[in-house]
């Protein structure tokens, strides 16, 4: 469905991601692990849009999706979260998740925001697909409240609905459990559980490393930019390379 060939991403002369090439097959949950600063969140911004590659090749579907804007990946279908949160704290919960569906129409994040008045008074169909999945996420009483007073954990499921309202053929997830506590992370899991049997597409992010060997049918290990093994997760966890990568370093596997 989407495959990388030899991706680079330089800023200011630095490579954070060298030559990097794989594919994420349709139907499948790929998970993208590494240390820290490996340029997970980078590989995310320039599949996305948010960041042109300085080199190499995005196909998605067939179609080479590199340094094309964001609107117009969205509207191919690739739906993502955020690392660092990105929600709109002054608007409800519900119309945060209704800017998920607009980009079926191709908008931008900002020009979703801007036609919301119309969409909420047009659109009845779509504010009942957005309860849905607040309610997906255990968030449906909160559906009134401004995001901006959520706790961190709603927050970071608030992101998990606007993504997946719209059905998106891909979906990318830049560390959906960072952060959030036993409880929460269980309530994800599951939701990500049940993402994958229901067919979707996932290339996810994270750093549970419990969680990754679970959930995904291939892994792919980012260090200093470059990929440094692909694999079911069972070769991962016994690639000499991937435990000499993590080895003497603070950070948990991930
Ligand atoms: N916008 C940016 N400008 C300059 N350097 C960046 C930028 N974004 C990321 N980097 C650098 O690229 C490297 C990879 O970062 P990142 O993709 O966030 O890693 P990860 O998500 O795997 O932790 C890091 O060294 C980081 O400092
Ligand atoms: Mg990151």
């Amino acid at each position: 469905m989407l495959r990388l060939e030899q991706v680079s991403k330089n800023f200011g002369g630095l490579p954070a991601l060298s030559n990097v090439t794989f594919p994420v097959a349709q139907g499948q949950l790929t998970a993208l692990i590494g240390p820290n600063g490996a340029g997970k969140s980078t590989l995310i911004n320039c599949i996305t849009g948010v960041l042109d590659p300085s080199q190499g090749s995005i196909t998605f579907q067939n179609r080479e999706i590199a340094g094309q804007p964001t609107h117009i990946i969205s509207r191919l279908g690739i739906a993502r979260t955020f690392q660092n949160l990105k929600i709109f704290p002054r608007l409800t919960v519900l119309d945060n998740v209704l800017t998920g569906l607009t980009s079926e129409g191709g908008d931008s994040m900002l020009m979703a925001m801007l036609r919301l008045p119309a969409l909420r008074h047009r659109e009845r169909r779509l504010r009942l697909r957005a309860m849905e999945a607040l309610d997906r996420f255990q968030l449906a009483d909160k559906a009134t409240w401004p995001a901006g007073i959520l706790a961190y954990g709603d927050k970071k499921r608030v992101e998990l609905a606007r993504a997946t309202v719209g059905n998106p053929q891909l979906l990318l997830l830049d560390e959906p459990v960072a952060g959030l506590n036993a409880e929460e992370t269980a309530a994800v899991g599951e939701q990500l559980r049940r993402l994958r049997s229901s067919g979707h597409t996932m290339l996810l992010v994270e750093h549970d490393m419990d969680l990754v060997m679970e959930l995904a049918d291939r892994v792919v290990v980012l260090d200093s930019g470059k990929c440094i093994a692909l694999g079911s997760p069972d070769e991962i966890r016994r690639n000499p390379l991937v435990l000499e990568a993590y080895l003497g370093r603070t950070e948990a596997i991930a």
